[in-house]
């Protein structure tokens, strides 16, 4: 009887459901999106029920799409938008308000006051992230203050928190019939609650934001999950979880100090492997543990950029200049350069390598000779540059240049996109056959804790390349540039403080 992994997504937009075989091929997609709430301004919410009903359709439609029955599923590994949050009650199963995303930046006063208090270089010290609307802890925080009685309820251990990997393992494994509370040390270490050396909830972050313990899962290695699955589909092993960029980092096998990998979709994430050793940036980057299986950790260096693919749903859905996403980029070739135009998507504030949360969007170098195709450039461009900034202080926190970078996300289809990018880093860019990295890594973390791949060499040998673009750029020309961007980014702080 053949075999095989499978592995859930459980994305800012959509939830997946992969079936992989022994060689890493695709055998099965199914897929489901989920409703995104703005009730205010820069609020963004997510209903954790439906996103749990959609894991109920989309198992068994993986398994009816593949041909095969739950007990050819040898493992199964969970990966998830990460710092996106929900709570609920352990006695109903049912959540407390909805899911708050990542995008979601209501705490922005709150996270300006918390950076007053005394001890705050203390919690960047521990938990490796700059205080930000990003992460969960601010978010949690302005929950336990806001809700009527949920603090009480939190302390007796009566409210559950879950980051989205979280929340689908304790549905999973049978909710509130004994479901596992659990977490592993990828998502922990994007909540800032979670001690990046003893990769456990620090009693002194608790403290600081002002979370009970109670509330809390426990923290596991990456492939220490170790549940069963008692709902939708039975008897199915959850032996892996991570969060979707450690998992991308991971499906791309960048398992050697130094390697890069840049997934560019809702947003853009770069993950650099640093090996055991837990390097604090000094250029605007966070220390985030890239996975752990078993006792070591491999820590890693990243780069958030909070707007890429969203980018460009913006421009299709609120300006209507393209009817879908992929148009983008044939209307970018329809001239030849930015046209002197630049924009910079601080949507969300900016993130990596800036983390301003007051900074907001702007264009600049307009003038009546800019058309729809400059602005189609200027927003492709814009991904090419912010990854630039990012890359920059990789190389100079690990002093040493990065050979190439390895790429995944909806956004590599675009080619214009991905030669920008190898002509800005002027370094070569290249994408894998199996597109799907997030899915694939959390595949392959659920697979080495089942036994079904031996070790990391076997996974190495399953990666294949596919594209490749190499740098063609003029120095003079990429540097002016850049230049450029740099202004555009210099105007973004001055509106921001102004
Ligand atoms: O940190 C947020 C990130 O994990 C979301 O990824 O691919 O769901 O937009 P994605």
């Amino acid at each position: 009887m053949q075999r095989f992994v499978m592995a859930i997504d459980q994305g800012t937009t959509s939830t997946r459901c992969i079936v992989f075989d022994q060689n890493a091929r695709l055998v099965a997609v199914a897929q489901r999106e989920h409703r995104q709430y703005h009730p205010r301004p820069g609020w963004v919410e997510q209903d954790a029920v439906e996103i749990w009903r959609n894991v109920d359709r989309i198992m068994p439609q993986a398994l009816r799409q593949a041909g095969i029955t739950a007990d050819q599923v040898v493992a199964l590994g969970i990966t998830n938008q990460r710092e996106t949050f929900v709570l609920w009650d352990r006695h109903t199963g049912v959540p407390i308000g909805r899911a708050i995303v990542w995008e979601d930046i209501r705490t922005e006063e709150l996270v300006a006051q918390l950076g007053k208090q005394p001890g705050i270089e203390e919690v960047r010290e521990r938990c490796g992230l700059p205080l930000a609307t990003y992460f969960s802890a601010p978010s949690l925080r302005w929950m336990l203050d806001n809700v009527a009685g949920l603090r009480a309820k939190a302390e007796r251990g009566d409210v559950l928190f879950g980051t989205m990997d979280t929340w689908l393992i304790w549905n999973l494994t049978g909710g509130v019939n004994g479901g596992l509370h659990v977490t592993d040390v990828t998502n922990a270490s994007r909540t800032m609650l979670m001690n990046l050396g003893s990769r456990q909830w620090d009693p002194m972050l608790l403290d600081f934001f002002g979370v009970p313990a109670a509330m809390l899962p426990e923290i596991r290695p990456s492939t220490e999950i170790r549940g069963t699955t008692t709902r939708v589909v039975p008897g199915i092993s959850i032996t892996a979880a991570l969060g979707d960029q450690h998992a991308a980092l991971f499906g791309q096998t960048c398992f050697e100090k130094g390697s890069i990998k840049g997934t560019y979709g809702t947003g853009g994430f770069l993950l650099m492997n640093t090996g055991t050793e837990l390097v604090r940036s000094k250029h605007g980057l966070l220390t985030t543990i890239g996975y752990q299986i078993g006792g070591e950790p491999a820590y890693a260096l990243e780069g958030s950029i909070a707007v890429a693919g969203s980018l460009v749903q913006w421009f299709r859905d609120n300006l209507g200049l393209i009817h879908s996403a992929p148009e983008i980029e044939t209307l970018a070739r329809t001239v030849k350069d930015n046209g002197g135009c630049y924009i910079v998507p601080a949507f969300s504030g900016l993130f990596a390598p800036h983390w301003l949360a007051q900074a907001r969007g702007l264009v600049v170098g307009l003038t009546s000779y800019i058309n729809k195709g400059h602005l189609a450039r200027a927003v492709l461009e814009a991904t090419g540059w912010q990854t630039r900034e990012v890359v920059d202080a990789m190389n100079a926190d690990l002093g040493a240049p990065t050979p190439v970078l390895k790429v995944d996300g909806g956004m590599t289809a675009d080619h214009l996109l991905m030669q920008f990018i190898a002509d800005v880093l002027d370094i070569p860019v290249m994408r894998p056959l199996v597109a799907e990295t997030v899915s694939l890594g959390a595949a392959y973390a659920a697979g080495l804790a089942a036994g079904y791949w031996p070790d990391l060499e076997g996974l190495r040998r399953n990666w294949h390349l596919a594209a490749r673009w190499n740098p063609v750029m003029d120095a003079r020309h990429r540097e002016d540039e850049y230049a450029n961007w740099k202004r555009a980014i210099e105007l973004t702080f001055a509106w921001a403080r102004s």
